[in-house]
């Protein structure tokens, strides 16, 4: 069998935390060394991902340019990587002059079989700046919450996704100017014309073989009706578009990135006399790819799409998303500085790694949201490794040493504990391997855990230590079998945590052609693993609640500082009334909104409100509130509003009504 295994291109704007480890990084790499070791043909591809906004905001922020950016934190992320021992056969980047051809040569051959829809549109433009705004170089209010620096894609106040027309008072943040509309041109691919293949491919076909989490966003991605999307940006920093017309755009960074596990895939195979197409366009391979949950969308539909309009690629046969990993019961947030980055982990502990991919996947997000905490780290740490697997190592090496020089014994006839023993070697080595063969890790890490424990209850059962004064012969047979445990053990870390398998492998003196036979020499003891101190984990806690705190001082203003000085006159163009909600319910695919039925005395009216994430509908039936009478009717989805509630919010966004105290006859004046 043949595979291409492939780990999301991360962003080079950054470092990463060990959420993106645990997430497409570490199950990657276990997957890989599992199929490897059963001799298939594997080419394991990952690299840094350097185009889009991302990298270009971080250039902003950093006051340097974006080929700075990337180069800084390709190295970073090469080295962090490589430190996990996440064993890409390659490690690539999309700045690659090889992923550009790549990537252009695609858009060509898509845009030669007439693929896109070429849409004109109008699009906000820096004048001063000379160039078209990415969605996040505006700013401007929300329409939802009013919040003043919302982005043109987003605004992280109230979480609302946007689109850069919906800002009131949009503002470029290059030259703080307003930005004008300017018509603009872009190729898009028509995904709603490949529902019919999406149908077949993903719905029909993958139900029960991809998790039901991705097959589950798949399936509400499709039901929802998929709409075309642009490949092209206005942007200068990216992959030229390859067409004289399209000067100025580049291909957006969703339809290059993806593209980068095939030029990656190149790169690798020119300097290793391998054929790429073997890897790409040749149905017994295997592709697969490893995501967090997040890019579902993009591994599973659009890639898809774009790999089936081209025709002569294969298709991913697993997407084995994970989900998200929090932080101490909190979600993990670089920019929050709630998280734990890949190199701060590895200064604090630096010959802890293993130890870190051994807790990641026993936690591993796979089928739900896990929680990494210090403490569960420091736990897993001294309570399984250490008691378990590393005491069953420690106690066999250490009394193969004392009875026998280090010399493996000839053993005896095998009674039923042994056969038992014995059996479970098999047995759990099976368990492992079909685990992996079903992305199921923490169960087959689990497994071979419980390898570790037969064997302590086998050898606690035996005793060898007692039994050595009575029965040379059966010891002799006692530890032969143990010490196949050892072995086994070994040969199944590999997967896992490699470095300790290789160092319990130097222990036992194992290499290629020797293994655990009679006669055979084994090396000294060593501790496999240590507990970590206290000190060490307390460190690591307060670490983290100061950073946060550090950064909420800067981030959280105390005040909001007050608004321009009014007069009593413009206050009183305010025509602010008691009326009572009399009917709420929810707004079609609008999170946040509510559609209130409010009764005013004069008049009964519709006001839509962004309240919906704090009340529900049937709890605000009946209240009293104010209501902004006489502002200009607004249309939010397709509804139009008269009017608006008054509501106070807190610095963490709390929302509760302004009201008056005592019921009030509707209609009367507030002032
Ligand atoms: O979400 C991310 O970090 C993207 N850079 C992942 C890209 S995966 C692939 F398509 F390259
Ligand atoms: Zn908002």
């Amino acid at each position: 069998m043949r595979y291409l295994i492939t780990s999301a291109l991360p962003y080079a704007n950054g470092p990463k935390h060990i959420g993106h480890l645990a997430g497409a990084y570490l199950p990657a790499d276990i997957f890989t060394r599992y199929v490897k070791a059963q001799g298939h043909d594997v080419a394991f591809v990952c690299g840094s991902d350097e185009h889009g906004a991302a990298i270009t905001i971080q250039a902003l922020k950093e006051k340097t340019t974006p080929k700075e950016i990337v180069d800084k934190y390709h190295e970073l992320l090469k080295t962090c990587f490589d430190k996990f021992n996440i064993d890409f056969d390659i490690y690539h980047r999309t700045s690659d002059p090889l992923h550009h051809a790549t990537a252009q040569d695609f858009f060509t051959n898509l845009n030669e079989k007439g693929v896109f829809q070429i849409d004109e549109s109008e699009q906000y433009y820096d004048a001063e700046a000379k160039l078209f705004l990415a969605d996040r170089y505006i700013q401007g209010t929300c329409p939802n919450c009013s919040y003043e620096g919302a982005y043109g894609d987003q605004c992280e106040h109230c979480g609302k996704s946007l689109s850069p027309k919906d800002l009131i008072n949009p503002v470029s943040t290059l030259s703080g100017n307003k930005p004008t509309l300017k018509a603009t041109k872009h190729w898009s691919l028509p995904l709603n014309q490949y529902e019919a293949f999406l149908q077949e491919w993903i719905i029909k076909d993958k139900k029960d073989k991809w998790r039901n989490t991705v097959y589950g966003q798949c399936k509400s991605w499709i039901d929802g009706g998929l709409q075309p999307r642009a490949v092209t940006r206005d942007l200068n920093w990216g992959v030229k578009v390859p067409l004289k017309e399209a000067e100025g755009k580049v291909l957006y960074v969703w339809f290059d990135a993806p593209i980068g596990y095939i030029s990656a895939t190149k790169a690798w195979a020119e300097k290793n006399n391998k054929n790429w197409k073997d890897y790409w366009c040749h149905s017994e391979t295997k592709l697969v790819h490893f995501i967090g949950k997040d890019n579902i969308v993009f591994h599973c539909i659009i890639f898809p799409v774009m790999l089936h309009a081209h025709g002569e690629f294969i298709l991913p046969d697993q997407v084995p998303a994970n989900e998200f990993l929090n932080l101490e019961g909190d979600k993990m947030s670089t920019s929050r500085g709630w998280s734990i980055e890949m190199h701060e982990f590895l200064e604090a502990f630096p010959d802890k790694t293993d130890e870190l991919r051994y807790y990641l996947t026993a936690i591993a997000p796979e089928t739900k949201d896990a929680d990494f905490t210090w403490k569960g780290f420091q736990t897993a740490n001294k309570s399984e490794l250490v008691d378990i697997l590393g005491n069953y190592i420690n106690r066999i090496v250490m009394l193969t040493h004392k009875f026998y020089g280090g010399v493996v014994p000839l053993p005896g006839e095998a009674g039923e504990a042994e056969k038992n023993i014995l059996f479970d070697i098999n047995a759990q080595t099976k368990k492992v391997h079909s685990l992996i063969e079903q992305y199921k890790f923490r169960e087959a890490q689990f497994e071979l855990m419980n390898l570790a424990r037969a064997g302590n209850k086998y050898l606690a059962d035996a005793e060898p230590w007692k039994l050595i004064k009575t029965d040379e012969i059966h010891t002799k047979t006692v530890m032969y079998t143990g010490l196949q445990v050892a072995e086994q053990l070994a040969q199944l870390m590999r997967y896992f945590m490699p470095l300790k398998a290789e160092m319990l492998a130097g222990m036992l003196n194992l290499n290629r052609h020797l293994n655990l036979t009679p006669g055979h020499q084994i090396n000294d003891a060593q501790y496999l693993f240590k507990p970590i101190e206290d000190e060490l984990i307390e460190a690591q806690i307060q670490k983290l609640k100061q950073r946060v705190e550090a950064k909420n001082e800067t981030i959280t203003p105390v005040h909001k500082p007050l608004k321009p000085e009014i007069t009593i006159d413009e206050f009183n163009k305010i025509d602010l009334r008691a009326g009572t909600i009399i009917e709420a319910k929810k707004v079609e695919k609008a999170d946040k909104l509510l559609q209130l039925t409010i009764d005013l005395g004069f008049e009964i009216r519709t006001v839509l409100s962004g309240i919906a994430l704090h009340y529900k509908p049937e709890d605000i039936i009946g209240l009293q509130v104010t209501v902004v009478a006489n502002l200009a009717p607004r249309k939010m989805r397709g509804i139009d509003s008269y009017g608006m509630i008054l509501m106070a919010e807190d610095e963490n966004g709390k929302l509760v009504f302004v009201n008056p105290k005592e019921a009030i006859g509707n209609g009367s004046n507030i002032k």
